[in-house]
């Protein structure tokens, strides 16, 4: 593995969110300039410059509660590749969460996964990253007793208490950030006696529209909510959806959807529930968690 040592590893701060963003886009990542700079706002995001001050390679942490933290926008430009940055930055995010007494987790691509296992991290589940250009079967009808309706701020601090069990994340700020960006996406269920039965939210990017964080009571509660944020607003969209939920994969091959890549759930350390996509249907995004 190439040496680590003579590399200089910076901040990066919220204010820089236009000058890091090339390396999402060098990499074909679908993160807006709105994505970096909520994430460098809401997590602590470092990296390597060269010459004239040029971000040449990023990485990110992301808190998401007191012990679990996100790592994510792991980039190197390619010209500054196999040199140990990647790396660098990694171990720099590890000694961050771990010296905060937190677990790191990540998704990683298909190329950042050689880099995590030897330092330690371990497959969890894998999710497909799927592409669909516009929905045809849009309307979905819930389970009986099940009602499906746009989400309002109000929906908030309550969004957070149902989330935070069934995914093992403590993410207020990422909830309310997507919510509120693009609030014709948020859809809740919720059953007779108002009580919250799932969720959808969504947000613009650089090529297409997000939708995810999808999580639900059921599959069958999952599908509608879905549906229903892709019919909102024209596509392209993607959606990452854990292996495990083979009736979403189905439906979204209905839908003409194709998946060009994988991702790997990681953990390094335990985290409770972070092993168990059953009611997580969608991730708010690889970056996000
Ligand atoms: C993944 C990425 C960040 C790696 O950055 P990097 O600076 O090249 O990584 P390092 O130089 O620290 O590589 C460390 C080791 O990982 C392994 N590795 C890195 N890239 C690899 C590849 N493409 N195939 C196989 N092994 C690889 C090697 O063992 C390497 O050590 P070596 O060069 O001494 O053999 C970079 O390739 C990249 O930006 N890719 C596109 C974006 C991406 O997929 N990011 C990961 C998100 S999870």
């Amino acid at each position: 593995m190439a040496s680590t040592e003579a590399i200089d590893v910076m901040p990066i701060d919220a204010d820089q969110c236009e000058a890091v963003w090339p390396l999402s886009v060098e990499a074909g990542w679908n993160q807006n300039v709105a994505d970096w700079r909520f994430m460098l706002g809401a997590g602590r995001g470092f990296g390597c410059s060269g010459a004239g001050g040029k971000w040449q390679a990023s990485a990110l942490v992301l808190p998401l509660g007191r012990q679990l933290a996100w790592i994510s926008m792991v980039l190197v430009t390619r010209e500054r590749r196999r040199g140990g940055l990647g790396t660098a930055l990694l171990k720099h995010c590890i000694d961050e969460v771990t010296s905060a007494g937190a677990v790191a987790g990540l998704d990683a691509t298909e190329q950042g996964r050689p880099i995590y296992l030897p330092l330690g991290f371990r497959d969890l589940y894998k999710i497909s990253r799927w592409h669909v250009d516009r929905v045809q079967h849009a309307v979905l009808p819930p389970p009986a007793g099940t009602r499906l309706r746009p989400g309002v701020p109000a929906d908030l601090p309550r969004l957070a208490l149902y989330d935070r069990p069934l995914t093992g994340m403590e993410r207020p700020a990422i909830l309310a950030h997507l919510a509120l960006r693009q609030p014709g996406r948020a859809w809740i269920a919720e059953d007779a006696a108002g009580k919250i039965s799932g969720f959808v939210l969504g947000r613009e990017g650089r090529a297409a529209t997000s939708l995810g964080p999808v999580v639900a009571d059921s599959e069958a509660i999952a599908l509608p909510l879905i549906a229903k944020a892709a019919a909102s607003a024209p596509g392209p969209f993607i959606i990452d959806v854990p292996e495990a939920h083979r009736a979403v994969r189905a439906w979204l091959e209905a839908q003409g959807a194709i998946t060009p890549r994988d991702y790997m759930r990681m953990t390094l350390g335990e985290a409770e529930r972070l092993d168990d996509p059953s009611h997580v249907f969608a991730l708010a995004g690889p970056e996000l968690g």
